[in-house]
């Protein structure tokens, strides 16, 4: 189980003949094995930060460390041991479920009996047994979605990012989406990072949801035990703090 760390996070992004601050001087930490859901409103920094922890973009100031390596200096390190669910599901169209649901494995050598077990096993999981031979445009969006879920979870990774990874389902399907990967989450004990601009979801999905100003910095930091989420009225107070928050763009006085 692996630990994230951020400590002054800034990255800016040169757009034409000016700068865009995306991040700014954001901090927080995520513990081994936990599930934090990260709130903000649209274009805050949201994806920016999910992108620095996956090692895609390099900060432009501050830290972002994994078990006290930087994922942007040390991709190799962290080949295998990251992976993310997005919000469209990024399936290699011309291949199969089954085989897009090899194809991480694959990048990073496993044999193919090897494969072809994680694969099902994972398939089997998310519920898509039957669909192995199918190509992505023979599925539902929320199908999609699945296999993507199977993807990411077939390489046993030490985290779990999500960006907006039910945001475009139909409220049911999402539900349901929700739920399953609630459960393999906490199966399989990842530290888990949860990307929405969806405040209900974030409460439901969180232990610990950040909320975020924008450009990208922290403006609450709060659990989210399982007496507030089952308590109508506590998890309604705590959804107008958020928006608040969210609405005035301060940090809330109340943690
Ligand atoms: N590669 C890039 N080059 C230039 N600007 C970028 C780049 N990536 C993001 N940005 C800018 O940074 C800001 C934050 O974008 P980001 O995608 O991180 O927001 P977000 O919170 O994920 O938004 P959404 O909720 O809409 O997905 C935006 O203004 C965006 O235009
Ligand atoms: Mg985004």
């Amino acid at each position: 189980m692996s630990k994230i760390e951020c400590r002054n996070l800034t990255k800016v992004f040169r757009l034409g003949s000016g700068n865009l601050e995306a991040i700014k001087d954001l901090s927080f930490e995520v513990n081994a094995g936990e599930l934090v859901a990260v709130v903000g409103k649209t274009g805050c920094g949201k994806s920016s930060t999910l992108n620095i922890i996956l090692g895609l973009e390099k900060p432009t100031a501050g830290r972002l460390a994994i078990d006290g390596k930087e994922p942007y200096a040390e991709f190799d390190y962290f080949r295998g041991k990251l992976s993310a669910v997005f919000q469209t599901d990024r399936l290699l169209p011309w291949r199969t479920v089954l085989q897009n649901a090899t194809y991480a494995l694959e990048i990073l050598g496993i044999t193919e009996v090897r494969r072809l077990e994680k694969a099902r096993y994972w398939l089997e999981k998310v519920g898509l047994s039957g669909f192995e031979n199918a190509y992505p445009h023979e599925l539902s969006g929320g199908m999609r979605q699945r296999v993507g879920i199977a993807r990411a979870f077939s390489i046993d990774p030490d985290v779990l990012l999500c960006d907006e990874a039910f945001g475009h389902l139909d409220e049911v399907t999402a539900n349901k989406l929700r739920a399953d990967f609630l459960n393999l989450v906490r199966e399989t004990n990842k530290t888990s990072v949860f990307i929405t601009h969806d405040i209900d979801e974030a409460m439901e999905l969180g232990e610990r949801v950040l909320v975020l100003g924008k450009p990208a910095r922290l403006l609450m930091d709060v659990q989210v035990s399982r007496s507030i989420k089952d308590d109508h009225t506590k998890r309604g107070e705590l959804k107008s703090r958020i928006i608040k928050a969210i609405e005035s763009d301060e940090p809330a006085e109340h943690g």
